[in-house]
């Protein structure tokens, strides 16, 4: 029997300026991008470092198998698997369809090399930032499907919904 690797797909709401964080918190607040992350994700496993967990308010998101990357040997977390690499965490995930990995910086560093899918919101505006998206090199990725949001009453910036495909992988 053939063996399928899952789709590693990134998902993350990204400034103009690539800041992704602050302070271990997000940069906005986006309802309809909440919303988006929760349709996409749902019933799939997620794969985060450390404090991206710590970071979430009510900790592990429901309805979804997560795995947290963490050096700690050891650590439990209540309600998630724990990952000491990459290679350990893509051996947890082996059997799926379809894993998405939701942040912080440093784990997306590490996931965008072998990335196949990106689901990305682009908030049109800077921030000021401790952590950021490394940067795309969007000559290797195929534009699928793009929904601009100008009129959000939440917010005073417009923001893009594009998802992307890696050219010549799936
Ligand atoms: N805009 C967005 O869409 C978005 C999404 C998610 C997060 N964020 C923001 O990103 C920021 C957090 O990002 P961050 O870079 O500081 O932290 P992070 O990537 O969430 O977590 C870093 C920690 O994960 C563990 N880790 C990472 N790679 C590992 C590996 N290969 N093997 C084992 N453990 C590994 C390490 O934990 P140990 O310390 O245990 O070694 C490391 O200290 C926050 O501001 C958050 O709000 C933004």
């Amino acid at each position: 029997m053939t063996h399928q690797k899952p789709v590693l797909s990134i998902i993350v709401a990204i400034a103009r300026n690539y800041a992704i964080g602050l302070n271990n918190e997000l940069l906005w607040h986006i309802s309809n991008d909440l919303k988006r992350f929760k349709q996409i994700t749902a019933g799939h496993t997620i794969i985060m470092g450390k404090r991206t967990l710590a970071s979430l308010p009510n900790g592990p998101l429901p309805k979804r198998r997560n795995i947290i990357l963490t050096d700690s040997p050891g650590e439990q977390f209540s309600n998630c698997e724990s990952a000491s690499s990459i290679t350990a965490a893509l051996e947890m995930v082996k059997n799926e369809k379809e894993v998405f990995i939701i942040g912080g910086g440093s784990v997306y560093a590490q996931f965008l090399p072998i990335a196949d899918k990106l689901y990305l919101t682009m908030v049109d505006k800077d921030f000021e930032a401790d952590t950021f998206f490394p940067e795309i090199d969007f000559s290797q990725w195929q534009l699928i499907e793009k929904t601009v949001v100008e009129d959000d009453p939440q917010n005073d910036f417009r923001y893009t919904f594009e998802t992307y495909e890696r050219l010549g992988t799936i």
